[in-house]
């Protein structure tokens, strides 16, 4: 097999790596708010990204997403930079408030331009686009109408999804409509680490249904306008729950999380209904009434793909307080987002850590793969999000070193390889990220990017491990 490699310190293959299937979609992930910058542009008015980051103390650092890493003005840069990496696809995100300011009505050009031009670059420089509708950053305007808990935002959602598939439907193949909702629902209304910052654990049920409503409108919004060839998608942050041991309360906790983290989504999305213990688990909270009827029906439309995003595993036990950080590793916070899943303790698993806090557990992603599949056999899968953040630094030679971070995708994608010997319908992996950029509650401090930026200048300096992932993603092989 002819390899061709970019870089200088590229070696020709060993014959000592892990040959993925033909086809398999190398890409990287960004998402609006984290990237975008130029919050007031062309008609934009705030999501409740600006409106939380501008509130003192809910950020790190006071950080906000003005400027970010400035990618609306720099979109064909940073698309010459992916083309430079011999990526094949790039997963990014539309601001809901730039193609639509207050939530509804019809779409501001402007903005539905900005990502018709970066649709196009992309397709000319032979790189798939893969759109996520929402990454987060509801229009303020409907957070002051009741945001997710209502209702009526899941309609909304629909109107909106119609008029991005009227705008890019020509163009783009896959579609995903959420990205994990559940931090949407469970920090954005139940810890309030996330905007819009509410502490309200029956909001946080109501969000979580108005996320499936809207999962659901959307798809059948996309699916009347775009030709039949496109495929649509859902991107979880699935937990990978393990019990701390086989003591039935502690196996009991793993089930209640497991039932508020995934069930609550893969449930209605994919079987069209909800889990009955998840029901039973928050009785007292809600008696989810807000579910009404023909809501399943609408929730469970077929799907082409589903969207896995993996970073660490969950692990629990039952009772006593919880002592840090869940899978998705934002819950340091005196109020918890489990809502409905009280007296369960949450422990580390014992390993290596990214910047995060987070624990490297590349078996972790393989358990989860599988148990997808054995869960929802035939479901095609994508990794749409892995990665990681350590303490990069430019090094006087102007380099950024970052060998933790090649063994992190070197394992996971090991993992991911294994998980497709075993017969997951793995069709891609899309590193998070592509950039360095706005890492939510966390501010600026947190760097996941394949490329280093230095924000005082914007200046752009692909990471080492940036061109191992190149070559990997040229060759579609990893080098063990
Ligand atoms: C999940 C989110 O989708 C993404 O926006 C975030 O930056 C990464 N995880 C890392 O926390």
């Amino acid at each position: 097999m002819a390899i061709t490699y970019d870089t200088p310190s590229a070696r020709p293959h060993t014959g000592n790596g892990l040959v993925f299937p033909p086809g398999f979609l190398w890409g990287a992930a960004t998402a609006a708010y984290q990237v975008e910058g130029a919050v007031a542009e062309d008609g934009r008015t705030p999501s409740i990204w600006d409106t939380f980051s501008h509130t003192p103390g809910k950020v790190r650092n006071g950080d906000t997403g003005d400027t970010a890493v400035d990618h609306y003005h720099r979109m064909p840069e940073d698309v010459a930079l992916m083309a430079g990496l011999g990526l094949g696809a790039y997963r990014f995100s539309v601001s809901w408030p730039r193609v639509q300011p207050t939530g509804r009505g019809p779409a501001v050009q402007k903005g539905l331009d900005f990502y018709r031009r970066l649709t196009d670059e992309l397709l000319d420089k032979g790189i798939q686009p893969v759109v996520t509708l929402y990454h987060w950053d509801l229009p303020q305007h409907l957070e002051d109408a009741g945001g997710w808990p209502e209702r009526a935002t899941a309609q909304r959602f629909a109107e909106y999804a119609g008029i991005m598939a009227d705008a890019l439907g020509d163009r783009v193949k896959l579609w995903t409509t959420l990205n994990e909702p559940w931090c949407s629902a469970f920090l954005g209304y139940g810890s309030g680490v996330h905007a819009p910052g509410r502490t309200e654990p029956a909001a946080t049920l109501r969000a979580a249904h108005h996320l499936n409503l809207a999962h659901g409108l959307g798809v059948q919004a996309l699916r009347a306008a775009l030709p039949s060839s496109a495929r649509t998608s859902v991107s979880l942050n699935l937990h990978h729950v393990r019990p701390l041991t086989d003591d039935p309360q502690d196996l009991d906790a793993a089930r209640r999380i497991d039932a508020i983290a995934n069930r609550v989504f893969t449930g209605p999305m994919l079987r069209g209904a909800y889990p009955e213990d998840l029901q039973a688990d928050t009785a007292h909270v809600d008696d989810w009434s807000f579910v009404r009827d023909g809501d399943l029906a609408q929730i469970h439309q077929p799907l082409d793909a589903l969207g896995v995003n993996y970073y660490s595993p969950t692990l629990v036990s039952a009772s006593g307080s919880g002592t840090d950080a869940g899978a998705d590793g934002h819950g340091a916070s005196d109020h918890s987002p489990w809502t409905g899943a009280d007296n369960v303790a949450f422990h580390r698993t014992p390993g290596g850590t990214t910047a995060m806090g987070w624990t490297i557990d590349p078996g972790g992603l393989e358990e989860l793969l599988l148990r997808v599949h054995a869960d929802f056999p035939g479901l095609t899968l994508y990794i749409t999000e892995n990665g990681a953040a350590f303490d990069d630094y430019v090094n006087p030679e102007g380099e950024v070193r970052d060998p933790e971070r090649i063994e992190y995708l070197r394992g996971h994608l090991a993992a991911a390889h294994r998980a497709i010997g075993a017969g997951v319908d793995l069709r891609g992996y899309f590193q998070w990220s592509l950039l360095d950029n706005f890492e939510w509650a966390y501010g600026y401090g947190k760097r996941f990017g394949a490329v280093y930026v230095d924000y005082a200048t914007q200046t752009r300096i692909p990471k080492a491990s940036a061109h191992w992932y190149s070559r990997v993603a040229r060759s579609g092989i990893v080098p063990l």
